[in-house]
C-alpha cells in the first residue's frame, strides 16, 4: 500500500470528549478530510473514552464531514467518562483499539480530554494528539482553544440586548457567565461589554472594593444602570468564604442578594449558562480548528504522538503533552491591566 510506505499511521481514530465546544464538528471534519487526502483511514469514536470503551466506532468518509463545519455541538456526542481513569477501563480501550486497528488518536478537548490520552499511551503503544477544545480557554499551553470566540461573542450579543432593557429601567443587572476554574470568559466579555465589575475565580473579591465601590462611582458619574459580570466559579470572597447569610444560589444569584442588601438596588440575575457552549461557529473558530485538524494529522503521520497542537506566540505548533500539561492555565495580564483601568473607581 502506497501509504504503509509513506506514512507512521495507517489509519486513526478521532474523538471529542468532555463539555462541547463551537468548532469542535470544523475539527473533526479537518481530521478525516486530511486523513483521506493523505491516504490515512479515520474512525470515528462517538461519545468520546466512553465510546472507546464500548466500541461505539464506525469508519468515517468524507461525505459523513460534509455540512458541518458550520454547526454547533459535535457529530461524535461527547460525554465525560469515569471508567476511563481506571486501568480497567483503558484496558478496554485498547482493546477497542487493536480490534479496530487504530495507530492513533487525535482527542478534542479539554486537560482532561488530555491526561486520558497520556495515560493511555503511557501504558500502551498507541500514539496520540491532543487538540484544545473548550469555551473555557484555560489550556495552559495554549493561547487559543477552539469554541472560546463563538462563546464570547454569544455572552456579548446577550449582554447588550441585556443592557438594552436595564438601561430603559435603570436597573442594576448581574450576568453570570460560564467558567467554573476559569475566569479568561469572564475577563473577555468583561472588557467588550463595558463591565461596571467582573468577578472571577482566580481572584478572591471584597464585594466593598470590587463591587460596591464601581457601582458608586458609576452613579456618581451620572450612570443609572450597572453591570456585573461574574464568573460560574466566582463564589469565593477575600477571607475564602461563600456569603451564607445572603443565600447560597449561583454565583451570580449570591452577588445580587449582597448588591441588594448593601445599596439597597433591585439587580436583575441572568445566568447565560449552556446558551454560551452552541451557536454557529465563528470564522475564528472555524479556521483555527481547522488548522488544528490538520496539523494533528500531520503529527501523526510524521509518527510524533504524545503532542498537542497549540496556538503559542500567534502561530500555531504541536508541543510534548507532558510538558503542556504541566502548564496552569494562566489570565492574560495585558487584559487584567486593561480591564482595571476601564471598572476603576474614579
Ligand atoms: O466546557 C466547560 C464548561 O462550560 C465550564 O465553563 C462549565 O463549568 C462546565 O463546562 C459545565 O459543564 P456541564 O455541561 O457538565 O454542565
Amino acid at each position: 500500500m502506497e501509504n504503509e510506505k509513506k506514512y507512521a499511521v495507517r489509519r486513526i481514530g478521532v474523538l471529542t470528549s468532555g463539555g462541547d465546544a463551537p468548532g469542535m464538528n470544523a475539527a473533526v471534519r479537518a481530521v478525516v478530510r486530511t486523513a483521506l487526502y493523505l491516504g490515512i483511514e479515520v474512525v470515528g469514536i462517538r461519545r468520546g473514552w466512553h465510546g472507546l470503551i464500548n466500541g461505539d466506532m464506525f469508519r468515517m468518509t468524507a461525505g459523513d464531514v460534509a455540512r458541518i463545519i458550520n454547526k454547533g455541538g459535535t457529530i461524535l456526542y461527547t460525554a465525560r467518562s469515569q471508567e476511563f481513569r481506571t486501568k480497567e477501563g483503558r484496558q478496554k480501550a485498547y482493546n477497542n483499539c487493536r480490534l479496530f486497528g487504530l495507530d492513533g488518536l487525535v482527542a478534542i478537548g479539554g486537560d482532561g480530554t488530555f491526561s486520558g490520552a497520556l495515560a493511555l499511551s503511557s501504558e500502551f503503544p498507541i500514539s496520540v494528539v491532543g487538540i484544545p477544545g473548550t469555551i473555557d480557554n484555560d489550556i495552559g499551553c495554549s493561547h487559543y482553544s477552539i469554541g472560546y470566540d463563538t462563546a464570547a461573542n454569544t455572552a456579548i450579543e446577550a449582554i447588550d440586548k441585556i443592557r438594552d432593557t436595564m438601561q430603559s429601567h435603570e436597573r442594576c443587572s448581574v450576568i453570570e457567565v460560564m467558567g467554573h476554574r476559569a475566569g479568561n470568559l469572564a475577563l473577555y466579555v468583561g472588557i467588550a461589554t463595558g463591565a461596571t465589575a467582573v468577578l472571577i475565580p482566580e481572584e478572591p473579591w471584597d464585594f466593598e472594593a470590587h463591587v460596591a465601590e464601581k457601582i458608586r462611582s458609576a452613579r456618581l458619574a451620572g450612570r443609572t444602570h450597572f453591570m456585573v459580570i461574574v464568573a460560574e466559579g466566582a463564589t469565593r470572597k477575600s477571607d475564602g468564604s461563600l456569603d451564607d447569610e445572603v443565600g447560597n444560589g449561583s454565583a451570580g444569584a449570591q452577588v445580587a442578594d449582597m448588591i441588594r442588601a448593601e445599596l439597597g438596588l433591585d439587580p436583575r440575575v441572568t445566568v447565560l449558562g449552556h446558551l454560551q457552549r452552541g451557536g454557529a461557529p465563528s470564522a475564528r473558530d472555524r479556521v483555527t480548528a481547522t488548522r488544528m485538524g490538520y496539523a494533528a494529522v500531520q503529527a501523526l503521520a510524521e509518527g510524533k504522538t504524545n503532542r498537542v497542537i497549540v496556538r503559542q506566540d500567534g502561530g500555531l505548533k504541536d508541543i510534548d503533552m507532558v510538558e503542556g500539561l504541566k502548564l496552569q492555565n494562566g489570565l492574560d495580564e495585558e487584559e487584567k491591566a486593561v480591564l482595571k483601568a476601564m471598572t476603576f473607581s474614579f
